[in-house]
Parts: structure tokens; sequence; C-alpha cells
């Protein structure tokens, strides 16, 4: 971590507005925004957001049900919006030179797509997503379960850091090699930014649903105050909810938990820095809920999930290269993928649809990557070969290696790319088609 000390807050929670899902199209307006990032009292912070506020609205909407919305780009650059972790149709994912154009300034495009799985995921700019998530283009995207579990708060949990001044103005320095070279843009200040109004009861039963849109770092995330389980991480459920501890969330990585409020102190988010704890938010808690008798946390409800064809998997490699204090081998940028820096004509690997593989992750590098597919989830095979968590996200430690089984079952063009966004501005990015 940066030696800068993180500026303390008082209660560090800013609320978010919320959308429901409404059957008439919805816009959604990337512009200019002042948002208080600092504690209240200090100077609000120049960003971009969407329809006026960083985070953008929460989207919600059934499952099975459609997204349809207007994107209109009233920032000075072109973006695009992608609907991270949804296995939605390709011509809607909206990345740049692959699945879209660019929606130039000025400019719209219509999102329409069907959202297959029910879970907690989120929305971003696909374009210099490193300047502008960093600036603050990102939202919560929350798909409902017919069933959703019985709880009696569901609340979603942002985890962001910003590079900024005292006076709160965001540093400018988005493209920085040296940044970029090692563990991308990592901010002075951090915060958990809670969409929730007012105080929670001892005894309460809470869904929080944490999302870590930071553009590069990962973060250890310690919950005081309550008592739970994990039940979903990336958006899908877990077979058998698992014990909290230990929690580590890496760019994009999401997880649910749900859990009772055991504490009249309220629950809090701690982010445990080198420098001891640091609270990012809290959720005050007034009176006790006398009604709720404490009862095991089921499973959600699971999605519909193709099993992986073990025994005829394709085996392949994809191995990162690259960055600070390591060989720069032939790569034309600071990172790359099997020897390749960025997109070329060629992908990664063209699939037959519905075909399983099995891809060995190398880190070759001295820094953790998160690596993260589009349009697709995929098992992390544990050391016994069994595979475990199904996620669009998986991160890989400094040296490590880790097997991913995938069934490339919706076809199309899909982005496979580091979402610590410096690194993925540098090179470290794929593509892979399924036909
Ligand atoms: Cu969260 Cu390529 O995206
Ligand atoms: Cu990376």
């Amino acid at each position: 971590m940066k030696r800068r000390e993180f500026l303390t807050a008082g209660c560090a929670a800013i609320l978010a507005p919320q959308l429901s899902w409404a059957a008439t199209p919805l816009e959604l307006i990337a512009q200019s925004v002042s948002a208080q990032i600092l504690p209240g009292g200090s100077p609000k912070t120049a960003m971009w957001g969407y329809n006026g506020t960083t985070p953008g609205p929460e989207l919600r909407l059934p499952q099975g049900g459609f997204l349809d919305v207007r994107f209109l780009n009233q920032i000075d650059q072109g973006s695009a919006v992608h609907w991270h972790g949804l296995r939605a149709d390709n011509a809607m994912d909206g990345v740049p030179g692959l699945t879209q154009d660019v929606v130039p300034s000025g400019d719209a495009f219509t999102y329409r797509f069907r959202a297959p799985d029910a879970g907690t995921f989120w929305y971003h700019s696909h374009n210099r997503s490193w300047e502008q998530v960093a600036k603050g283009l990102y939202g919560p995207l929350i798909v409902e379960e017919t069933n959703p579990p019985d709880v009696d708060h569901d609340i979603t949990v942002l985890i962001d850091d910003w590079r900024m001044s005292d006076t709160g103005v965001l540093a400018a320095d988005f493209d920085s090699p040296h940044d970029q070279a090692h563990a991308g843009r990592l901010g002075n200040f951090a915060r958990a930014i809670i969409t929730t109004e007012g105080a929670v009861r001892t005894g309460d039963r809470l869904r929080l649903r944490l999302i870590n849109v930071a553009t590069d770092r990962v973060f250890p995330i310690d919950l005081t105050g309550i008592q739970g389980k994990l039940v979903a991480l990336d958006g899908m459920p877990l077979a058998e909810p698992q014990d909290i501890a230990d929690l580590v969330l890496a760019p994009a990585q999401r997880a649910d938990i749900i859990a009772d409020v055991t504490s009249p102190q309220g629950v809090q988010f701690v982010f445990p820095t080198r420098d001891g704890p640091y609270v990012m938010g809290e959720i005050s808690s007034t009176g006790t809920n006398n009604h709720r008798v404490a009862s095991i946390i089921p499973p959600l409800p699971a999605n519909r999930v193709a099993q992986p064809d073990l025994d005829n998997a394709l085996a392949l490699t994809l191995t990162m290269d690259g960055g600070a204090m390591s060989p720069r081998n032939t790569l034309t940028d600071i990172w790359g993928l099997n020897g390749q820096s960025g997109l070329t004509d060629i992908p990664f690997h063209s699939f037959k649809r519905g075909q399983t593989a099995r891809i060995t992750l190398v880190n070759n590098t001295r820094f953790p990557h998160g690596i993260h597919l589009h349009g697709h989830h995929f098992f992390e095979v544990e050391a016994d070969g069994n595979p475990a968590a199904f996620r669009d996200t998986t991160l890989v430690d400094a040296g490590d290696t880790r097997d991913i089984l995938c069934v490339f079952d919706n076809p199309g063009k899909w982005l496979l790319h580091c979402h610590m966004l410096g690194h993925q501005a540098a090179g470290m990015k794929t593509w892979l088609e399924v036909a």
C-alpha cells in the first residue's frame, strides 16, 4: 500500500439512489457530476457518473426479465456500458472494438438484453475504463430471485478507493506507466458506499451485496457486528453457504452475505491495512428485532449452469507476463497474455459452442491479477481437482497457477482480461470466440 495514510472518515456511508425495474426503457446518461467522496463538510469532487450521481443508479430487474437501456454519452470522451457478469447477448456486451463501436461524445446507444441469472452484478464503462471507472462511471445491477431469501434488509455495498488531494481533487495521472507496470492506480482514500437509509436493528437478518468497484485495489474485508454466511460469489449462489472468514475481493469480484446483526454497535466494513484496521463504512443499529427467530441460512436458489464435460475438456494455457521486475520478453506493451500485448485479429481460441475447456492460468509476474472472462462464468478448480466456486473473475497471486473450467456456451466474441484496469490498459487482454 502507498505510504500516504487514508484520510479518516466519520460515518462513511453515502447514499446512492435506487431505480426499480420499469417496463419503459430506462435512460442512463454518462455526464459530469459533483460527488461528496470525502466526508460531509469537505469539498465535493468533480467526477463522472450516470444520471447525476456516482455510483450510478442501482438497476434492478427480475430474473429472466429484460433490461432496456437508452445510453446517452454526455462526457467528452467516447464511452460504452458493460454489464459485468451477465451471461447476456454478445452484441450487448459493451466492448468497443469487439462487440460494438465506441459511442462518441454526444451520441447514444440502446442496450436490450435478458438477464438469465439472479444475483449481484454491476455495470461500468468499458472505454478507457482505467480513467472512466476511476472517475465514477459504474453502478450496481441487481437481478432478483423469483423467491428471494427471507431477510429484513437487502443492502448493496460498493467498495472503492480514489486517488485525490485533501481538497477533493481527483489526481489526473490515469495513464501513469509506473502505476500500470506495478499494482495499478491505488487510491489514498477508501470507503464503502452503502445503499441503505437509516439503521438496522439487532437481530435483523441482512443480505449484503459487496462489490469491489475499484480500478486496481484488491480489498481484504472484515465484517464486524454480524454473524452469518457467504452465500454467493460473483453473483452465483454457492451450493452450500460458507463461513465468511478471510474475505478478499479483487477488482470486479462480488460477495453476497446473509447475516444477522449481533451487535448494538451496528455493522462495520473494515479494511485491515498494514497500519491497522480502517473502517470503510458502517450501518448503524438502533433497537432490537424480537420477531425474527434465529435460523440456519439456506443456500440461494441455484441458477441454471451447464455442467462441464471433464472427460473431453480441451486443455489450454494462458500465461501472464510482463510488468515491473519481470523480463520484458518480446512484449510490445507492459503486460501480455501468451506473449501477446493487447488485441489482434487472432483470438486466444475459437471454441465450438458447448465445448468444455480447462484453462491453466499461469501468473509469471510479480503482481496478482484478477482475470475476468466476459459472457460466461467458470469454475475455479481446487487443488483436489474438483470444480469449486462458479465465478467470472479469479484472483491469481504472483507466481501462482490456477485452473479454471468453463463451458463455452454463449456465442460471440468475448474479452478475457485482467480487471486491474491499469494492467488491461497496458496490454493484459485478449479475446476468444464461441461459434
Ligand atoms: Cu468488468 Cu471487461 O469488465
Ligand atoms: Cu493484472
